[in-house]
């Protein structure tokens, strides 16, 4: 994915320096004991919240979705442990709340108001909302109100959606946003499990990442309740509320979405339950009841996000031919990858992403052959090496980078999910498959339901893999690995025939055959965009109007073609196009397909004004975190213009 996933390079602001352990989650019975850790707390550099001394174990919410207003209103509650028998304030994260009232209450006794301060806001963390806490109070209620920029909330006018006929609300709460819409502690260190009750207008149905009573999509009255028994972090909380209908493809997978897409989208996802099954045969059981998939609008600023039950996915990975499901296969390796062990804080993102982009490439091995698996792995390698060319600061080069003062968002790169899964493939490579996947399925099970350092990881690794086979991988090895910005000289890549074909294919055109003569009719998606992504950059407009005129890509119903297309236009400055790349840029909002074209764009003056134009047009459809983003490039390019 190259650049495209990373929102954009912030400069590092602060550095300090975390300490080691491991989270004291209330857990459900750990197969094993987990790891021993150092007492001293973790300290996560993204929220306020006062963990050492409160820990929430059940939050309550009752939420109204005003949809006019733009707001959810309502009430949260907390029930509380004490961790430090004599604090006497706690504080939650929010960003952008009213908060209207704040009270108490023993752990049987009735609410009496308390005190409460919101301090100021941090461009980053939001603001502080410090309560008040009597010695025996074990439960807070506030009552709130989200703001209509709630950055982890987008409303859609019934235009943004399939059907044109209904307004749609969705939440994104991954990284640090569930504080835009719930006042909580809003750090991975801590799990809770939650219930719901949600109101909505009449007609539209509410969905949550808990269980979803499947006979509510009947009855649509307005009037959801929910439970998620299961203790998850705070940022895998999520609400979508919409017209939607259910499609099973499964015993105990199937399809929320829009009524005009649903069928599609069961027959593009008709796999999930066999991806399902042959993930519990090698990591374990899946320990979340059901695995449902939600299809948003195209502005959903992601692929996909992992919310536990029920992954959000983007509709342009329905593609008619099944060619992007191994985000179904990412998404859901997730359940083990993140879910289940979790980041205990956002520098430690690759132990998510790595694991999970090692997990994905090898379900899709197991379910499509070692063909698929390496393409998919060869495709990651690919983007990997463009993102260690760009990215300017060293640590974000390396598994360890120091995020303190900077949105985690900002570390959404190829480095985490590519470089991780890269050091996991050297791995694998090294101690054997059967033995690498049984290592992993024990690192899920003696640490499930709990958070994990990246120190954890590597006490993990010496003890149960290293020390077992003494001389195989040594630990400098692995430290260079985690902590390098370079790859390591004996790193296992990835070696692709299919690619291969494509490079050859590349090299006839360039050659002179003509584009038309090219054996393109079996290319799989990933391989047409690699044929894009590796183009030199020579091409003129005679060059580019041949590839058009050969294969469509301006029209493409493909977005990720269509994404990779339209990034050579703005490159080339190939105007001819720029009335579909306009389009491209206004109908979807997912960032890996939006980003890059606008990276490419504002990298010339006028291509520039051009982004700007096009942006002020499209800004208003586009989620909080995408305009954020695309911000963030332009703004980059405004102080800092080309030569
Ligand atoms: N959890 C991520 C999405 C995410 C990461 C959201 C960080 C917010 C902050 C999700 O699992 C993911 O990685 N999605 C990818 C798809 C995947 C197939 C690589 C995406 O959206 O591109
Ligand atoms: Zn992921």
């Amino acid at each position: 994915m190259a650049l495209s996933r990373s929102a954009l390079l912030a400069s590092l602001l602060s550095a300090g320096l975390l300490s080691a352990c491991c989270t004291p989650a209330p857990a459900p019975t750990p197969a094993t004991t987990p790891e021993t850790h150092a007492a001293e707390p973790i300290v996560d550099p993204h929220s306020h919240a006062n963990t050492e001394a409160f820990r929430t174990q059940l939050l309550r919410l009752d939420l109204t979705v005003d949809f006019d207003a733009r707001r959810l209103r309502g009430t949260a509650e907390l029930d509380l442990a004490r961790i430090d028998g004599a604090a006497d304030t706690l504080v939650l994260d929010t960003r952008d709340l009213s908060i209207d009232r704040v009270e108490v209450a023993e752990r049987e006794g009735a609410y009496v108001a308390t005190d409460y301060e919101l301090g100021t806001a941090d461009p980053v963390l939001g603001s502080p909302l410090r309560i008040r806490m009597p010695a025996a109070a074990a439960r807070v209620r506030i009552t709130y109100q989200t703001s209509p920029e709630a950055s982890g909330l987008q409303w859609l006018t019934p235009s943004q959606t399939a059907g044109k006929a209904h307004p749609f609300l969705f939440t994104q709460s991954q990284a640090i946003h569930a504080r835009s819409w719930i006042p909580l502690q809003d750090t991975p260190l801590v799990r809770t499990a939650y219930q719901a009750r949600i109101r909505t207008p009449e007609g539209l149905l509410a969905v949550m990442s808990a269980e979803n009573a499947i006979a509510d999509a009947e009855t649509r009255d307005g009037d959801y309740q929910f439970s998620m028994p299961q203790p998850i972090p705070s940022y895998l909380i999520a609400l979508a509320v919409g017209n939607l209908r259910f499609q099973a493809t499964g015993r105990r997978t199937g399809v929320y979405a829009e009524p005009e897409v649903v069928k599609a989208a069961a027959w593009e996802f008709a796999d999930t339950e066999n991806m399902l099954e042959r993930c519990e045969a090698i990591f374990g059981p899946y320990r979340w009841g059901r695995y449902d998939l939600l299809i948003l609008p195209p502005s959903f600023p992601y692929g996909g996000m992992e919310n536990p039950r029920l992954t959000f996915a983007s509709p342009t990975v329905i593609t008619g031919d099944r060619s992007l499901v191994s985000l179904v296969a990412h998404e859901l390796a997730h359940s083990w990858s993140g879910n289940l062990v979790t980041n205990a804080t956002w520098n430690d993102f690759w132990l998510n992403e790595g694991f999970t982009t090692h997990l994905t490439n090898r379900i899709m091995e197991e379910i499509y052959g070692p063909a698929r698996g390496n393409e998919e792995r060869a495709i990651g390698a690919n983007d990997l090496k463009d993102t260690l060319e760009l990215l300017e600061i060293p640590s974000d080069r390396t598994l360890t980078p120091d995020l303190a003062g900077r949105d985690p968002d900002d570390n959404v790169t190829d480095v985490p999910y590519e470089k991780g899964a890269l050091f996991l493939a050297y791995l694998e490579a090294k101690f054997g498959r059967a033995e690498f996947d049984a290592f992993l399925r024990g690192w899920f099970d003696s640490h499930a339901f709990r958070s994990a350092r990246t120190g954890d990881f590597l006490a993990y690794l010496e003890r149960e893999l290293l020390a077992r086979h003494p001389g195989v991988v040594s630990r400098a090895k692995v430290d260079e690995w985690i902590h390098s910005p370079d790859i390591p000289d004996d790193a296992v890549w990835p070696q692709s025939d299919a690619f291969d074909r494509v490079d050859r294919s590349r090299d006839e055109w360039l050659g002179g055959t003509a584009a038309t003569a090219l054996q393109t009719a079996e290319w799989s998606t990933r391989q047409w965009q690699y044929f894009l992504d590796r183009m030199p950059d020579t091409l003129d407009d005679a060059a580019m109007a041949r590839l058009d005129a050969a294969f469509d890509f301006s029209d493409s119903a493909n977005a990720i073609i269509a994404s990779r297309w339209f990034r050579l236009v703005a490159r080339h400055q190939y105007r001819k196009a720029y009335p579909a790349m306009q389009r491209h840029l206004e109908s979807v909002g997912r960032m890996l397909l939006i980003n890059p074209v606008y990276r490419e764009l504002a990298a010339t003056p006028e291509g520039l004004k051009l982004a700007q134009a096009v942006f002020a047009g499209a800004r208003d459809g586009y989620h909080p975190i995408a305009r954020d983003a695309v911000e963030k490039i332009l703004d980059r390019a405004v102080a800092t213009p080309a030569p």
